[in-house]
């Protein structure tokens, strides 16, 4: 069939190139902003008397119809048009004859495209939005339960200083409001309209731009059609907050990995979130972290593809922009399976209090309390701390841990030791000293729960 836009040529083209060419298999998911789009540009061209009311009217019912009969199934989406713009335009005019051909006046595909991907990209920006605050609510409720559950804080991966799960947790809550933020941010500058721009260089007839960008729920307009037709920078803007958030997701999903594991045994995922082996019949492996994991590398190959994808292009639309779409769809597809599961993933897991007790008092993650010890007492920090190495090369030479060497012990490396020591290297002491304000303490676990949920409101 002769494409909509023969003139120039027949517009009859090779299958192949048809098929090569056409992005209906990915962009009808956005009928339903194209069709909303229309509606509002017929509405607009009506208010500006460049078609009549009745035909304005004439071409809002007919897309409404349009969007029902999509909706009700009554109507399937025909995957030999070229893209879902063509096809909403060809069964409109089917329908309507002659006025149909009235709805694309002052407009091109290049605004029209631009708009609907906005459109549709602001929808998902709301609902992953509404998926973190689900998380972050579930991260919050586990903290409140385990304010006050010792386990070792890493670095390097080696056992540094004790603190609180609820306090390791809430680190998570904070990396997550920070992604909530950038996807609003994000939306910001996402929630300017282009419709209007037309091919590239505005148009000649009377439009109201405004009128269009207001029906829609834009909060203004973009300010130079070349701009607004060829900007994808919301595009690469989302992908990239979308990479950071599950970066965020992927860290948490490692962390999670290494605890359920034998040698940790911190924590044990509810087995409606977990797998078993085909052969290893003792194995209950933490697949859906590990997958949240794994998804985090496509999600930055979206972002990855995109930017290379506009680099090189000049002003204004080229075709290469059609490449947009499949990866940020990918990635916001991605990411909204991700989020439910995680949080399912984290409300029901079991913590295990005494093992994370029991690694907290291996290690000497209180021997910075120690050092700290003999500061109160008068001692510079650098001579301290090393009193402090001494002791603890001892333990280790003896088998022994701070807790269990006696006072006499301690005098041998210096004087000022008393028998208030072991109150000071107790672990809950040790956590519950450390009151500095975002510090690991239950009581700054609390502040930090209450400032999530203020934040959240
Ligand atoms: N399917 C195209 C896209 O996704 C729509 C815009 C086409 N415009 C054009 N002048 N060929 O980018």
């Amino acid at each position: 069939m002769a494409k909509m836009w023969a003139g120039r040529t027949d517009g009859l083209t090779d299958s192949l190139a048809d098929d090569f060419n056409s992005s209906i298999g990915f962009d009808s998911r956005m009928y339903k902003q194209d069709i909303t789009g229309s509606m509002a540009h017929a509405a607009m061209l009506a208010a500006c008397g460049i078609i009549s009311q009745t035909e304005a009217d004439t071409l809002i019912g007919g897309l409404e119809e349009i969007l029902a009969d999509i909706e009700s199934g009554k109507l399937s989406i025909d995957m030999s048009c070229e893209d879902i713009h063509m096809f909403v335009e060809q069964v409109l005019t089917d329908r309507l004859g002659d006025v149909g051909k009235k709805l694309h006046t002052a407009r091109s595909r290049n605004d029209q495209v631009a708009l609907d991907v906005r459109m549709y990209l602001r929808d998902e920006v709301d609902t992953i939005s509404l998926q973190i605050r689900d998380l972050i609510g579930a991260i919050t409720e586990k903290a409140e339960e385990h304010k006050d559950t010792i386990l070792p804080g890493y670095t390097h991966l080696q056992r540094a200083q004790p603190i609180v799960f609820g306090h390791h947790l809430m680190a998570y809550a904070m990396m997550l409001l920070r992604d909530l933020d950038r996807l609003s941010d994000t939306r910001k500058r996402m929630n300017i309209s282009p419709i209007g721009c037309c091919a590239l260089a505005g148009t000649t007839y009377a439009t109201d731009r405004r009128f269009e960008a207001a029906k829609l729920g834009f909060d203004g307009i973009s300010m130079n059609s070349l701009d607004g037709v060829s900007d994808r920078d919301f595009v690469a803007e989302l992908l990239s907050a979308l990479s950071i958030l599950m970066m965020h997701l992927s860290r948490f999903s490692e962390e999670i990995i290494l605890w359920s594991s034998w040698e940790f045994k911190f924590i044990e995922l509810s087995n409606a979130y977990t797998t078993g082996s085909s052969i290893m019949p003792q194995k209950k492996n933490s697949d859906m972290a590990e997958l949240v994991r794994g998804k985090t590398g496509r999600v930055y190959g979206d972002l990855m593809a995109l930017l290379t994808t506009l680099k090189g292009l000049p002003l204004a639309y080229n075709k290469d922009m059609q490449e947009d779409k499949e990866g940020v769809f990918d990635a916001c597809d991605t990411v909204k399976m991700c989020l439910p599961v995680f949080t399912g993933m984290i409300s029901t897991m079991a913590v295990n209090k005494e093992n994370m007790k029991a690694a907290a008092q291996k290690g000497f993650i209180n021997a910075t309390d120690l050092a700290d010890y003999l500061v109160k007492k008068g001692l510079p920090f650098r001579s301290a701390y090393k009193i402090s190495g001494q002791i603890v090369a001892k333990c280790i030479a003896e088998g022994k841990v701070l807790e269990t060497l006696t006072l006499d012990e301690y005098k041998e490396f210096s004087p000022l030791f008393e028998v208030d020591l072991y109150g000071e290297i107790d672990l809950l002491t040790c956590v519950e000293k450390r009151i500095s304000e975002g510090g690991t303490s239950p009581s700054s676990v609390e502040a930090q729960i209450r400032f999530v949920k203020e934040k959240l409101q």
